[in-house]
């Protein structure tokens, strides 16, 4: 699908982003382990957390659409060793999330399963979950010397590990904890990381009544003498869709946006930091908590941004948002450099080099870094024929460009926002007036 974009004369108004992809993943993955039934609210509508429940209703668990606004679900968990094996190939799609923490749980069953996704996931890093599982005692196996799926899992029975990971992952960090909770009285599980990534596994699992204990970036789980409890959730806004509107919001001249109810978990809110160093008229409102998640309504206006350096620590609280940070930073005074991210190579596309190239088709003056981009600013950006590459990420930020570039900007493939955020082009034409300047 094509989509033609121009800047819009004003974006006013409110936005519910969709529910949160990782919370969501999370929701259904543990309460399906857990023992009881458990409701989750504002499950996640994108193709990516379709896939974790049709790869759970593939290993044997009850899952129940309950309400359609917003998107219910309840999950009748079959407690850790209740999965049955599945009769044919489970399909990830393009989620690295679901792949990644079911080969974690599937390492710990009682059964032979494989795996596969679509040709952007068959292409992603399989190693670095293969490695930790397999010293934990998983034998699992993929293509090309056991780093790219299809993955075949033998399930086998586990012990604990302690393992630093060379690359901050809350996938990797969650497929272990997951890993862990079947190593019944053999050992705790420790991942320590080179900075904090998402927490959401480690809240979930606390609040089924799992120990796992967090100092800094290392992270202990005791494995339970029985499975976890179930839980229900309410999944709170998703801060990585939220991005889209409050870049869009501070960008344009004539704009006041109101994000409500949006996921504000420190370990995900290094886009907000960014955003008001850079001089965002953004605030935080209505601060409260979703099971242990905290949450809030975001306000952005019309802003004057200046440039930012953007790595180290930062980067895993905002890898996702880069795509649109990095258009926050074509239309902000000075050099914005952003380094540390050579993770963002290996997302759904190597958004390093797509970024560079379609931001460059737009007038931007931007540069590739083998682990980032350097943005010169401050000049405008101008419509051009884009591309997403297939990437929802990518068409999002494309679309927010579009909407602050002079001239008609023609996004190929803004259909790709279906993996994460369905209704985006619809939430779009709210906040815009119809008549275009
Ligand atoms: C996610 C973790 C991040 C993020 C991805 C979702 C998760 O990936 O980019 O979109 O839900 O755990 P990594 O764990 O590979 O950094």
């Amino acid at each position: 699908m094509e989509r033609r974009v121009r800047r819009p004369p004003s974006v006013r108004g409110e936005v519910t982003p969709p529910g949160d992809k990782s919370i969501s993943h999370r929701a259904a993955i543990l309460n399906s382990l857990a023992e009881g039934t458990a409701k989750v609210t504002n499950y996640a509508p994108g193709a990516d957390c379709a896939s974790t429940l049709s790869c759970l209703r593939a290993l044997g668990v009850k899952i129940t659409p309950i309400a359609a606004s917003p998107p219910t679900i309840e999950v009748q968990g079959v407690g850790a060793r209740g999965f049955s094996e599945p009769d044919t190939v489970l399909d990830a799609g393009n989620s690295a999330t679901t792949m990644r923490l079911l080969t974690g749980l599937l390492a710990g069953q009682g059964f032979f399963a494989v795996i596969t996704g679509d040709a952007s996931l068959r292409s992603r890093p399989m190693g670095r979950v293969i490695h930790p599982l397999r010293l934990m005692g998983g034998r699992i196996y993929g293509r090309n010397r056991d780093t790219l799926a299809p993955l075949a899992i033998k399930g086998q029975e586990l012990h604990g590990l302690d393992y630093t990971l060379p690359v901050a992952s809350a996938q990797i960090k969650s497929a272990m904890l997951i890993a862990g909770l079947f190593s019944q009285q053999k050992g705790r599980t420790v991942v320590r990381e080179p900075a904090v990534s998402r927490d959401h596994t480690e809240r979930m699992l606390q609040a089924m009544g799992v120990k796992v204990t967090v100092e800094g970036a290392v992270v202990t789980l005791m494995p339970p003498a029985g499975p976890p409890k179930a839980i229900d959730v309410r999944v709170p806004g998703d801060i990585s869709s939220a991005a889209y509107w409050l870049v869009l919001g501070a960008l344009h001249r004539n704009a006041r946006v109101e994000v409500r109810a949006t996921g504000v978990n420190p370990t995900r809110t290094g886009i907000i930091d960014v955003l008001l160093r850079m001089g965002a008229r953004l605030r935080v409102e209505n601060e409260r908590v979703f099971n242990n998640e905290p949450v809030a309504d975001l306000v952005v206006e019309s802003s004057e941004l200046t440039a930012t350096d953007i790595g180290g620590e930062l980067i895993p609280r905002l890898i996702d948002e880069v795509p649109v940070l990095a258009v926050a930073a074509c239309l902000a005074k000075g050099t914005t450099v952003i380094k540390d991210a050579s993770e963002l190579r290996v997302k759904e596309t190597d958004r390093i080099a797509f970024l560079v190239a379609e931001l460059s088709k737009m007038g931007a003056d931007v540069q590739e870094l083998p682990d980032g981009i350097i943005i010169r600013g401050g000049g405008e950006l101008r419509g051009a024929r884009c591309s997403s590459h297939g990437d929802h990420r990518m068409a999002m930020a494309l679309g927010v460009a579009g909407a602050v570039a002079d001239g008609e900007t023609l996004i190929e493939g803004a259909e790709a926002v279906e993996v994460s955020y369905p209704g985006f082009w619809q939430d779009f034409d709210r906040l815009v007036s119809s008549q275009l300047c």
